[in-house]
């Protein structure tokens, strides 16, 4: 009797310690790219759990969730510090973490939050430097969904400490540290998108799926302006090959709404995203947002280009002055073809005729203008007039 209880006991406690993810499953939490919204871009160091509450009511409420936003990521800021038994506490701007997340959940989403591998993160704040495996269980004990982790101070303190202008011995540190939260994350059990950020160095592209990166930053930080996010694009070229269902390029989150965007280059930013099979993470102000920029973001057409089960990013076909040509291969041989006038004049190649054998197509081509709604046919040479920032993006099921 008292073996059999002993061993009932033994059977209950391997049932209570999670099993350890396989890179099969790690990879399983990002078939497509990740979506939802992320505190950084409007909120910055100010976000509060409020903050983070409100913003999950209005993803529900905007029908943003119902469009497939999903993760609600509180980034940089809301850290504490480490008590005597080295348990890091949230600051006082997140009361309890465990009750937030419970919040999010209980709208049907998901929570993420960041670190970095460094003594301090971007902002300041207290990093997982020492205490990774410590971290990676608080999180999954919280019930945490997503880990942003962000290099910052790990480069100055410990790269460059340890190997100084040495740099494959800085490289070569920079991979064990993410490998460690990762194999940290893993060992909890509990799926998490682990994305990487650390600008797009090293070729980060090439070896972060390999250690279970589900996304990675490709460039330094985005902004609310119309230069930098061409230049973000500008540098997407030729990283197509990288990406895939599980590990995502990742050229930094949306700016959908903020700034002095405007209306076309909300429009552009969006479908190049969805182009380049970016994670979606919206970055605006949810509880102010206006019904144009809802509209943007809601847009399923749009949308399904970047949730597109095949999981091909999109290149650039080619480029005619301002104008560029972009075309992304679909699930089921469909092709999403964007037309983009990056320029600030649009007179300089005014109009632009479309060159369908630079896109490997022949004849004329049905599709839907993914912004109007509306039928379109595309035709060799026809002139496209498009304002300057703007976009023409069409979806095309059977091209020929
Ligand atoms: C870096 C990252 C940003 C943001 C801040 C937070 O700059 O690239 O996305 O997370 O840190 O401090």
């Amino acid at each position: 009797m008292r073996i059999f209880a002993s061993l009932s006991i033994a059977a209950l406690a391997l049932a209570l310690i999670p099993a350890a993810q396989t890179p099969a499953q790690a990879q399983a939490v990002a078939q497509t790219p990740p979506m939802g919204w992320n505190s950084w871009n409007y909120f910055f160091g100010k976000v509060t759990d409020k903050d983070i509450r409100d913003s999950a009511d209005q993803i529900v409420a905007t029908g943003m969730k119902d469009a497939g936003y999903v993760y609600v990521n509180i980034d940089d800021t809301w850290e504490g510090k480490r008590d005597a038994n080295g348990v890091l506490q949230t600051n006082e701007k997140f009361p309890d973490m465990k009750a937030l997340a419970d919040y999010v959940h209980s709208k049907g989403l998901k929570i993420g939050i960041y670190s970095g591998p460094g003594p301090k993160t971007c902002a300041g704040y207290e990093g997982s430097l020492g205490h990774e495996e410590q971290d990676a269980k608080m999180y999954a004990e919280w019930g945490i969904d997503y880990l942003k982790y962000d290099l910052c101070s790990f480069h100055e303190a410990v790269m460059e400490k340890q190997a100084p202008n040495d740099k494959a011995a800085q490289m070569r540190l920079m991979i064990a540290a993410y490998e460690k939260m990762d194999k940290a994350l893993k060992a909890t059990g509990r799926p998490i998108v682990f994305s990487l950020c650390q600008y797009g160095w090293d070729a980060v592209w090439e070896w972060a799926p390999a250690l279970g990166g589900n996304l990675w930053r490709t460039t330094d930080d985005i902004n609310p302006h119309w230069d930098r996010i061409y230049a973000i694009l500008e540098q997407q070229d030729g990283l197509a090959k990288y990406a895939g269902p599980g590990h995502w390029n990742d050229p930094d989150m949306l700016e959908v709404g903020n700034g002095k965007l405007s209306l076309a280059e909300n429009r552009s930013h969006f479908s190049m995203w969805a182009m380049l099979a970016a994670p979606l993470l919206a970055g605006n102000d949810l509880p102010h947002m206006k019904p144009e920029i809802n509209a943007i973001l809601t847009n399923r057409d749009v949308i399904a280009i970047d949730q597109d089960m095949l999981g091909k990013q999109g290149t650039r076909a080619y480029s005619d002055g301002e104008v560029e040509v972009w075309t992304r291969h679909l699930a089921r041989g469909a092709l999403a073809v964007a037309v983009l006038d990056a320029g600030d004049n649009r007179f300089s190649t005014h109009p632009f005729h479309l060159d369908m054998a630079k896109l490997g197509l022949h004849g004329p081509q049905a599709g839907k203008d993914l912004w109007t709604g509306k039928p379109i046919t595309l035709t060799d040479q026809m002139p496209i007039e498009i304002a300057s920032h703007d976009i023409l993006l069409v979806r095309i099921a059977a091209p020929k």
